[in-house]
């Protein structure tokens, strides 16, 4: 039996301790604080479509592979947590508020066409036609019908429960190091205590950087990308939307994520402000005046929760996962912002890497480890 220690007990760090326990590893899964950090904040979005980016094809297909795999993934969770985790595919309207962020609109479309992903573009009458609280402003918009949302919370949580309950370790602690011993990771060390395991998952989202004792070209490149979001509660019925959205508005890109239970989430914010996670009004201030200009209907919803969360960026924007340089080490952090989208394909990669059978092709063309090393130029 192979004895696996996981760093990190975000949704990927919970997804894998998961996967792995389930295929017989003994697995323990640490982390400092179990509510999952980026993971409790994020929205939730599973956008492979509404939010690809040229140049980003290896990552799309990495993200279209694990959105396949939500639906079993949700519902396997489900049936051992014997709770909904909120897990809503009724696809994406992803709207442009003036002509400038229609054209941004226009361009994802053509992505969309160009890769063949299920992409319908829709005039302003249209998008209102579908979506009634859309403001009158909105300009047009597209409708992706294989995208939507899950409610991270839920889905951390129902993880934490079906991986306990299959027999793994789920433990408060922080690692003070990932023990190295003759180039081989021998375990990690919690409270001044070596833990020993035959393999050390890293999947500590933004803080993969900062745990010790590895050698630094080991050293995931990954940085705190911060991002605030805002829950809101519709107090009047009918001032929910009935979908996921997305949008443009005057450049600024905005999401409003309505679930069953009456939240709504407005997310979020993208900077680069270190480890910094102090909630801004400002950040506050542009979420909800581009989401009213959206949804004006938010005006009158109740403003439940704000939260700022660090995702763990990479030099690419695609994460990181498999094997490191150090034997018994393997990397799976940096998915930025597609941790959640990326949970079943990475806790399966993991599975299968540590059983011998390899990383599937897609996710070793996406995210190989040493990707970023410099390379060598001979003269
Ligand atoms: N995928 C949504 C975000 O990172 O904000």
């Amino acid at each position: 039996v192979t004895e696996v220690i996981v760093v990190g007990g975000g949704i990927v760090g919970l997804s894998i301790g998961w996967r792995l326990v389930q295929a017989g590893a003994t697995v323990t899964v640490v982390d400092a604080r179990l509510d999952g950090r980026a993971s409790t904040v994020a929205a939730g979005m599973l956008t492979p479509v509404t939010e690809a980016y040229w140049g980003e094809e290896a990552l799309m297909a990495l993200t279209i592979d694990s959105m396949q795999r939500w639906p079993a993934f949700a519902s396997e969770l489900e049936s051992v947590w014997a709770k909904p985790v909120d897990l809503e595919l009724s696809g994406v309207l992803a709207v442009g508020f003036d002509t400038d962020d229609v054209a941004v609109i226009d361009d994802l479309h053509q992505l969309h066409e160009k890769h063949g992903l299920a992409s319908e573009r829709l005039r302003a009458r249209e998008v209102r036609a579908r979506e009634p609280l859309l403001a009158p402003q909105v300009r047009g918009g597209l409708f992706a019908p294989g995208d939507g949302a899950v409610d991270p919370r839920l889905v951390v949580r129902a993880l934490a429960e079906a991986a306990r309950s299959a027999g793994a370790g789920v433990v408060t602690g922080t690692v003070e190091r990932i023990v190295v011993e003759d180039g081989r990771a021998t375990g990690v060390e919690v409270g001044g205590l070596h833990r020993r395991a035959d393999v050390v998952v890293l999947a500590a989202g933004a803080w993969s950087s900062l745990v010790e004792g590895l050698p630094a070209v080991v050293v995931p490149p990954v940085r705190p990308v911060y991002g605030e979001v805002v829950r809101l509660r519709a107090r009047t019925p009918g001032h929910t939307p009935g979908h996921v959205l997305r949008a443009v508005v005057r450049g600024a890109h905005v999401y409003v994520v309505p679930r069953r239970s009456g939240e709504i989430v407005v997310g979020a914010t993208s900077l680069e402000r270190g480890y910094e996670s102090t909630v801004t009004a400002g950040g506050v201030y542009e979420l909800l005046r581009d989401a009213r200009s959206i949804v004006p209907a938010l005006d009158e919803a109740q403003l439940v929760e704000t939260s700022a969360g660090l995702r763990p960026g990479t030099p690419d924007n695609a994460p990181i996962i498999g094997w490191s340089g150090v034997d018994g080490l393997l990397l799976a952090t940096g998915h930025h912002r597609n941790g959640v989208l990326l949970a079943p394909i990475t806790a399966d990669a993991v599975a299968s890497a540590i059983s011998g059978a390899g990383l599937p092709d897609v996710v070793a063309r996406a995210c190989a480890p040493d990707r970023f090393a410099s390379t060598e130029v001979r003269s």
